[in-house]
Order: structure tokens, then sequence, then C-alpha cells
């Protein structure tokens, strides 16, 4: 008999699926809003595993809901603050994700995100668009560069050095900041007081935990540059959005580049920073590409077909049965 698996979604880029159905059977959310835990626990009754994606919750109650048989929650993202991980230890439930697959087209946003904040893109196409371009002028629509300019990067895994080495290209020094990472070819380790002291773009490429909840708040955007750049591909949480307005509205931030935010997905209820600007704002899209989406979902099908089969995980999270943790507090220190 097949095993049953929970996906969160009933559509997903490339094949993955399709392979899944093949194996198991598949019993998918089949809502268009982002589905809550309830949701989820209505139909998650006797599954061996679960699809899910970077921002659904999946907690203690569904992990009972699904009760002793579930193996394995297989997230088709690379974050995964989403999964209370304590309470899928105590249940012997393996947690996987997808590093790897994603972390050249996440870094190809965080430049993207770079190069339109600084050269303030959106607002210079919006300018032209409204009809408003009828004198070229030499101070309109002034930015400011990104060839020569210090990149200081929080977090130093792959998508980090991905950017890292994007950043050669432009002619930019690079530092970076992480406890497991020393000086490469690449970039120099510094502290973070030295990083935001002396970048001009600030990247962020650190999960979120409790150690790196609101990283960059007051303090931290204080210390840095009044015209630098704050930009942020990891996840909301990250950054204190409050604080970052204040910062940016009064001047003493020169930009942001978000593509993710403390409250997802927004619909109607727009964050005051996507109408600000001088912050340029995405809905997640970092690893939007046809062939990055296919290799992550293929990755999380992958993922729970190995633990059905008794095989270990191909990218389980430290922590899962048989995987070391992250000793605590050994995220990212504050300065
Ligand atoms: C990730 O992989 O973590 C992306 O942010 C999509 O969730």
């Amino acid at each position: 008999m097949k095993k049953r698996v929970l996906t969160t979604r009933e559509k997903l880029p490339g094949r993955g699926l399709e392979r899944l159905s093949g194996a198991a059977d598949v019993v998918a959310w089949p809502g268009t809003g982002k589905p809550g835990p309830a949701d989820l626990a209505a139909l998650a009754s006797g599954v061996s595993g679960m699809l899910a994606l970077g921002n659904d919750p999946v907690d203690g109650a569904l992990m009972d809901a699904a009760g002793p048989s579930l193996r394995v929650i297989s997230l088709a993202s690379m974050g995964f603050d989403n999964v209370d991980r304590a309470a899928a230890a105590e249940r012997g439930i393996v947690v996987t994700h997808t590093p790897r697959v994603l972390a050249e087209t996440t870094a190809d946003l965080a430049f993207a995100l770079t190069l339109s904040a600084r050269r303030r893109l959106g607002a210079a196409g919006a300018s032209l668009a409204s009809g408003s371009w009828g004198l070229f002028r030499m101070h309109d629509y002034l930015g400011l560069d990104i060839h020569g300019a210090t990149l200081g990067l929080i977090g130093y895994g792959q998508i980090g050095r991905a950017v890292a080495r994007r950043a050669h290209g432009f002619g930019m020094r690079v530092l970076h900041h992480d406890p497991y990472a020393p000086d490469d070819d690449l970039s120099s380790s510094v502290d973070l007081t030295t990083l935001l002291a002396e970048s001009d773009i600030v990247s962020l490429h650190v999960p979120l935990t409790e150690e790196t909840r609101h990283l960059i708040s007051v303090h931290e955007l204080a210390a840095m540059k009044p015209t630098a750049t704050l930009v942020s591909t990891s996840r909301g949480g990250v950054v204190d959005e409050e604080a970052l307005l204040h910062a940016v509205r009064e001047g003493r931030l020169h930009s942001a580049g978000l593509d993710v935010f403390e409250r997802e997905p927004m619909g109607t209820q727009l964050s005051p920073l996507v109408a600000e600007p001088h912050v340029v704002t995405l809905p997640h899209i970092g690893s939007a590409t046809e062939a990055t989406r296919a290799a992550m979902v293929d990755l999380a099908v992958d993922n729970i077909l190995d633990v059905l089969a008794e095989r270990p995980a191909r990218t389980p999270l430290p922590g899962s049965p048989g995987v070391p943790g992250i000793p605590a507090g050994a995220a990212v220190a504050r300065p």
C-alpha cells in the first residue's frame, strides 16, 4: 500500500510532484490563500511525509494531527524558520530543506536589488512611464555607484559567497561577518561593528533564528553610513522594519532593497516600506526562476522518497534524528 504525503500546494514547478504521486498517495491543500496549521491539520491524519514551502507554518500540533506515521517534513526552501524543529526532533521526525540548488539564483536577485536600489531604477522608470521625462537634466535620477564600493555580507554561506563572486566582477571590496567563515580569497572576515561602519552595501544572508531576529535594528542602522544600502533576501524578521522605515525616511540611510518582509504574504495590507521612494520591494522572488524552483521541488521530493524508503535524507537540517544540531548561541552575534 502506498504511503500518504501531504503537500501544501496543488501545483508546483517541474516534474517533482508527478514523481511523488507515482510513489505515494498525495493529498494537497486545495485552497488559494496561505494555509494555517489548522487547515493542514484537517488533511494530515496518517500521512508519512509533508512537503511544505518556506512560509507555511508547521508546528507540533500539526505533527500530532499527522500522528506517529509522520517521518519527514520536507521543505522546498532553504529557510526553515517556519518549522518547529524542536517539536520535530522530540517526535523523531526528519526535517529537510533545499540548500545549494538556489544559491546562485538568489545571489542574482541580491545583486539586482543592489543595482536597483542604488541606481534608483524603480523611481527613474516610474518617472519615464508617467510622462515626466521632458528634459535631459544633469541632476535627475542620480544614484550611487556600485563598482568600487564596499560590500558587507552578514552571513557567508552558499548565497553570501555567490554574491561575493558577483561583487568581484564589479570591482568591489568584500567583507563578511560570520562566525563559521574565516577570510578567503573573495572576502575578509570582520566583526559586525567594522562591517556596518565600512560597507556601502550591507547584504543579509543569515537564516532567521532567535539569535538573528531583528539583527538589524536601530543601533545597527545608526552604525551604517548614511550613503549605505541595506539589501535583504534572507527573511523579513532579520530586519526591524519599523526602524528601517524611520532610517530611510529621515535620510539616515540611502536606500534598501527588500525581497522579504516580517509579514508575508502582504495581500492588500501593504507595508509602508512598499511606498517609500528609496526602497525597492519584491514579493519574495529570490529563487523564482523556472529551473531553480523545479530543482527545489525535485530535491524536496527526493528527500521524502529517501526517508520513506529508509534511506538517509539528502539534505536534512541540523538537529534532525541522526544529524548533529547547531550549538545554541552560535549564530551571528550582535556588535
Ligand atoms: C528559501 O528557499 O528559503 C526561499 O526564501 C523561498 O522560501
